[in-house]
């Protein structure tokens, strides 16, 4: 199928109220029209999600905020101003026109506009919104390949394929309802720095009283376990957990021509620690590059079998802020 015959297929799929999978610069979500609360149900179905926790509603311009939200605030005008289309997602008051189902009862609702220009076309002939959370099942990596997607879901789910995501973590999520005081919920492809740059005010961070599945303790989890250890600790944890028998991976971030000796000394460390480690992923120190990579490296390291995965966090600043979120959660305690 050419990808205009496939966008055709996405679109008409969509207009009849099915799910479909689309590319976001982010990560793939899993789309379906937010008008239609048949739709959105089997959203919920295919991700085993619980019907409380909302989702994003995406727009294919900033002119459609008016539509579906009430009385943005001049900051949130801002911010869409200056961010969309790209991955921030604003949380505001739902206008009339949005469904129970998409917003699971809260008085607020999150939008957002993104860039992929095959999501875009999707929105602009569709005329209509989509409700899409991450195209994964309910507290699993989000897919950020076309094949990750299929991965998981097989045939149940039409794909449509954009390549692999150009952000690689999910949107920035951040409350604006309350001008003065912005909250950012969930960090993500735009930067604090960034946002507080383009706003003039500093943003609070962490949980509203709002539920957030990504806000959950265990989200965002391979199948192996996850423990986040010092880059100086992790020769000797390594070694522990071969010895015992378990099969062992790495994930760490930085190249190995890091300058400055406590950097040089940290990547001997991590060479050594190779040798008791079945698989070893290192991502690049860039941050940025570091993002489009990880839930790919973590989804290879998961597909090795491992029983666990060793990371060494990476700077806890700029996108890697959203990293670094990512991986505590998929450290977090598992039910
Ligand atoms: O980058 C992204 O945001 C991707 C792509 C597909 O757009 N979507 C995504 O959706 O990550 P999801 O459902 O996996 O995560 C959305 C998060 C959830 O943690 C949800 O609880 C939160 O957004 N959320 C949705 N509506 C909200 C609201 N009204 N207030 C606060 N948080 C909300
Ligand atoms: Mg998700």
């Amino acid at each position: 199928m050419s990808q205009q015959d496939s966008i055709d297929e996405a679109v008409a799929r969509l207009d009849r109220g099915e799910v479909v999978a689309l590319p976001t610069e982010t990560v793939y979500g899993l789309a379906a029209l937010a008008t239609s609360d048949a739709a959105v149900d089997a959203i919920f179905e295919l991700k085993g999600r619980p019907r409380a926790h909302p989702l994003i509603i995406h727009l294919a311009d900033a002119d459609w905020l008016h539509e579906w939200t009430l009385a943005p605030s001049a900051l949130a005008l801002r911010l869409a101003e200056a961010f969309w289309p790209g991955p921030l997602t604003l949380v505001l008051r739902p206008s009339p026109r949005v469904s129970d189902r998409v917003t699971g009862g809260q008085p607020t609702v999150a939008v957002r506009v993104p860039a992929h220009p095959l999501a875009r076309e999707v929105l602009r002939r569709l005329g209509r919104p989509l409700a899409a959370p991450s195209a994964n099942r309910f507290g699993k990596l989000s897919p950020t390949r076309a094949q990750h997607v299929r991965d998981e879901f097989g045939n149940a789910v039409f794909v449509l394929d954009g390549g692999a995501c150009s952000v690689g973590v999910e949107s920035t999520i951040v409350d604006v309802i309350s001008e003065g005081s912005p909250r950012i919920l969930r960090p993500g492809g735009v930067t604090r720095e960034q946002l507080e740059a383009c706003a003039g005010i500093s943003f609070l961070e962490g949980g509203g009283a709002v539920r957030v599945p990504g806000a959950l303790a265990s989200h965002y989890a391979p199948r192996a376990t996850v423990e986040i250890v010092s880059t100086a600790e992790l020769s000797n944890r390594v070694d522990a957990a071969a010895a015992a028998g378990l099969r062992v991976g790495v994930l760490s971030f930085g190249d190995a021509a890091a300058s400055d000796a406590a950097a040089s000394h940290a990547t001997a460390t991590s060479r050594a620690a190779v040798r008791g480690a079945l698989a070893e992923v290192r991502l690049p120190s860039d941050l940025t590059e570091a993002a489009r990579e990880l839930y790919a490296a973590l989804r290879s390291l998961d597909a090795q079998g491992l029983d666990r995965i060793f990371v060494c966090l990476p700077a806890d600043e700029g996108v890697g802020r959203a990293i670094v979120d990512r991986l505590r959660r998929a450290a977090g305690p598992r039910d």
